[in-house]
């Protein structure tokens, strides 16, 4: 009989950045984000039992086959152990849908893995309630790294840092007693582009190798979310938005000093930052941006504010945008 299993996953945004990685999908610096709300994967999972041990696993996208990402995922769940057993025993097929379209700056890579890894991970049946979060948020983290922070919220910290206990290189945990001018956060994905980004993650992590600035780098972003880990509870804003403008602005400082340098960002994304400047420096209201691997700005902001961003989007920003994303702090995902 044919197992069916349904995954929905959001993705996250971090405000303190993963860049760099080494041994197995392991973090050079420890990264903190806000998990998302409404831009999320949703994944079915079916499983038939087979009697020949090869692999057979099928993957539609959007209901059409995506040859590609089948391969990586084939790649990905051969090498996890614990998928051994399922993939011998089962024919397996998944069927994945993403709420946000394609290459919006929104990674679509933390939510598809999580997804998917907790989607395989609960049809092995070898876990325990208890630890499911932690083993799923550990295998998602082998499939893309980034991954591994979608499964606890509203934010979420991955990676070994000094005096934290629990925080691991591992999997993410949880940073959920927060203070309220964060508990609301609201994320509006402004997108300038929407097509795919020219230079992937994994050669962008792969820079930060031989990065003359790699290990400040390093100590910069695990000092930084030492300090966002006492901003979330104190709800100082003005600290809050220092770290993750620099945070934003470090990640392609790192791409554009790189060996092989390269830049993402669009004289949109330049324009747009400088209004966000100019729009906070009239108001004083505590709204401010990041940025992913691309030239897309996430305007992040409490809930009390959304009047006054809907009015600086609308009367500022609107026409260098192709759309917008509303988006906001969340919880993780579901699996059943
Ligand atoms: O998870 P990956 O390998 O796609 O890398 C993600 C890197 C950034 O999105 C740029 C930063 C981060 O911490 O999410």
């Amino acid at each position: 009989m044919t197992q069916e299993i349904i995954a929905k996953y959001p993705s996250n945004i971090a405000l303190v950045k993963y860049w760099g990685k080494h041994g197995n999908q392991l973090p050079c610096n420890a990264s903190l984000s806000m998990t998302l709300t409404h831009a999320f994967t949703e994944v079915k999972l079916q499983c038939t039992p087979k009697n020949n041990a090869a692999i057979e696993l099928a993957y539609f996208f959007e209901g059409k086959p995506k040859d590609s990402f089948k391969e990586r995922i084939i790649k990905y769940a051969s090498q996890q152990k614990e998928f051994a057993t399922l993939l011998q025993q089962y024919a397996i097929t998944i069927h994945s849908t993403n709420s946000f379209p394609h290459s919006t700056g929104i990674a679509s890579s933390a939510s598809a893995f999580a997804a998917i890894a907790a989607a395989l991970l609960k049809a092995t049946n070898t876990f325990t309630d208890t630890n499911f979060k932690n083993q799923a948020s550990s295998l998602a983290r082998l499939g893309s790294g980034s991954a591994c922070r979608s499964f606890f919220g509203p934010f979420a910290l991955w990676g070994n840092l000094e005096n934290v206990e629990n925080a691991t290189n591992e999997f993410a945990i949880p940073i959920n007693t927060v203070h309220e001018n964060f508990s609301s956060m609201k994320d509006a994905i402004l997108i300038v582009e929407d097509t795919p980004k020219k230079v992937s993650s994994s050669v962008g992590h792969a820079l930060m190798n031989n990065h003359p600035y790699a290990n400040a780098r390093f100590l910069d972003a695990n000092n930084n979310c030492k300090t966002m880990l006492s901003v979330l509870k104190n709800g100082d804003f003005e600290t809050f938005i220092a770290i993750t403008e620099r945070e934003a602005l470090t990640l392609h400082a790192m791409m554009m000093t790189s060996q092989d340098y390269y830049m993402l960002m669009k004289p949109e994304t330049v324009f747009i930052i400088e209004q966000i400047f100019n729009f906070r420096e009239e108001t004083k209201l505590p709204v401010c941006f990041t940025l992913d691997a691309g030239p897309n700005i996430h305007l992040l902001y409490p809930a009390s504010i959304e009047k006054n961003v809907n009015e600086l989007i609308e009367q500022r920003l609107k026409n260098k945008l192709k759309s917008v994303l509303y988006d906001q702090a969340g919880l993780g995902g579901v699996v059943n």
